[in-house]
C-alpha cells in the first residue's frame, strides 16, 4: 500500500445495524418519502418464511407494496426485465430488496431499467448509469454478498452463459437494514458459502491493486471477524454472537471490496458461476487458497498482515504468508465446502473458463498479471 495514492471515498448507503433492525423498514419508507415498494425477492425466502415478518411490518402499515418474488441463482438477465416490468406497472417508487446476492444484485438491475430503460447488458462496466436509479433499501438475508453496501450488481447474461458486472454509486442502496436474526435460519452449507464469499472479498479488496487505506481496514477487520466466527456460524445456527460477527464481516468486506476490488478469485467463481450455475460462494470457496499461492510471490508482504489479521505470528513475511493461505485451506475445508473437481468442471470447459476470467472487469485488479496462458496454469493445478 502506498499512502501516497490519492484515492476518493464514497459510502452513500446508510447503515442500520443490529439485532431487530429490519423492523424500522416502515420509518425508513417514511423517512424517504415513498409509498409504492417493490419488493425484491426470491422463492425459497418466501418459503422459508423469512419475507412473513417484513410482510406483516408493510401490511400492518398499510403501506401499499407488490412482491416479485421470481429472482434465481445468480440472477439472470431475464429476472431483471421481468421485474423492471413489475415495477412500471405497478407505479413503484422504490425497492425493497430481501435475501442474499442475488435479490439485492436484482434490485439494482431493476432500478436500472426502470430509470434508463433499455437491456441490462448494455449497462457492463462503469459508465453507463447515468442518472440516479430507483431508491433500493437493502434487508441481507446471508453474510456473505455485501451487496447491501457495494457498488456493484453482477448478472448473467443467459444467451453467453457469461456473469457481468455493473458498477456506480448511484446502485448502492440508501439504507441497509443488517439484521442478524434474518441470517439464524441459513443451514449450514449456505452459511459456509456465503462466508467463505465474504472472506474473499475481504482478501481480494486487501490485495487488489485498486486498494486504498480506508478499504484496508474494512478487510482486516472483516477478516478477523469471519475466521474467527465462521466455524461457530455453521456448527450452531443459533449462535447469535457468531451469526452478529458475521454480518458484521461481511458488511466490512463488502466495504472494502466495492472502494477497491475483487480479483482472479471472483474471476474464477463468476465464470464457474456462468457456465455451470454453481452457487457463488462455492466457487469463491474452491478457488480462493490456490489463488492466493499463485499470487504469492506478488503479495507477500499483504499475505502476512492478513495472517496476523487471524492470529498468527511470524518469523518472517514468508512465514505469515504462507500461514494465511494454509489457514484459508483448511477453513474451507473444516466448514464443509467440496473441491473444484466435484462443481462438475470438465477437461474441455478449461479453456472457456481460462477466456471468461481474463475477459473479467475485475481481472486486471488482480496483484499478479493474469493472462490466459496463467489462468490455464492455475486451473490444471487446481483439484
Ligand atoms: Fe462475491
Amino acid at each position: 500500500m502506498s499512502l501516497m495514492k490519492p484515492f476518493s471515498f464514497e459510502l452513500p448507503t446508510r447503515i442500520e445495524f443490529g439485532s431487530g433492525v429490519s423492523s424500522a423498514v416502515v420509518d425508513v419508507l417514511k423517512e424517504m418519502k415513498k409509498e409504492r415498494p417493490l419488493v425484491v425477492t426470491d422463492p425459497g425466502l418466501v418459503a422459508a418464511g423469512i419475507f412473513d415478518r417484513i410482510r406483516a411490518q408493510l401490511e400492518g402499515s398499510g403501506v401499499q407494496f407488490e412482491v416479485f418474488s421470481s429472482v434465481e441463482a445468480n440472477p439472470k438477465d431475464r429476472n431483471v426485465m421481468e421485474g423492471a416490468a413489475a415495477a412500471s406497472s405497478f407505479g413503484a417508487d422504490c425497492l425493497i430488496a430481501i435475501g442474499g446476492g442475488s435479490p439485492i444484485d436484482c434490485a439494482k438491475g431493476i432500478g436500472i431499467i426502470a430509470t434508463h430503460g433499455g437491456k441490462i447488458r448494455d449497462y457492463e462496466g462503469r459508465t453507463s448509469v447515468v442518472r440516479d436509479i430507483l431508491p433500493i433499501v437493502a434487508i441481507p438475508t446471508t453474510s456473505g454478498t455485501g451487496s447491501e453496501v457495494t457498488f456493484s450488481s453482477v448478472i448473467t447474461d443467459t444467451a453467453n452463459k457469461f456473469k457481468f458486472s455493473i458498477r456506480h454509486p448511484r446502485l448502492a442502496a440508501k439504507v441497509a437494514l443488517c439484521d442478524p436474526e434474518l441470517t439464524a435460519s441459513m443451514p449450514p452449507l449456505l452459511t459456509a458459502a456465503t462466508g467463505m464469499d465474504a472472506l474473499t472479498h475481504a482478501i481480494e479488496g486487501f490485495t487488489a491493486i485498486p486498494s486504498e487505506p480506508i478499504a484496508d481496514a474494512c478487510a482486516l477487520q472483516a477478516i478477523e471477524l469471519i475466521v474467527r466466527y465462521l466455524p461457530r456460524a455453521v456448527r450452531a445456527g443459533d449462535d447469535r454472537e457468531a451469526r452478529t460477527g458475521m454480518l458484521m464481516g461481511s458488511v466490512l468486506a463488502g466495504i472494502s471490496f466495492s472502494h477497491s476490488d475483487v480479483a482472479s478469485v471472483h474471476c474464477i467463481a463468476e465464470a464457474l458461476g456462468g457456465m455451470y450455475d454453481a452457487p457463488h460462494g462455492m466457487c469463491n470457496a474452491v478457488a480462493l487458497a490456490p489463488v492466493m499461492e499463485f499470487n504469492m510471490p506478488y503479495c507477500q508482504e499483504r499475505y502476512a498482515k492478513i495472517a496476523a489479521a487471524m492470529g498468527y505470528g511470524y518469523a518472517t513475511e514468508q512465514e505469515g504468508a504462507k500461514k494465511a493461505v494454509k489457514h484459508v485451506e483448511r477453513l474451507a475445508a473444516e466448514v464443509g465446502l467440496p473441491s473444484f473437481r466435484s462443481l462438475g468442471v470438465r477437461d474441455e470447459d478449461m479453456e472457456a473458463i481460462a477466456e471468461k476470467s481474463v475477459k473479467n472487469g475485475s481481472n486486471a485488479s488482480n496483484p499478479r498479471p493474469m493472462g490466459k496462458n496463467e489462468y490455464m496454469g492455475l486451473l490444471r493445478s487446481m483439484k
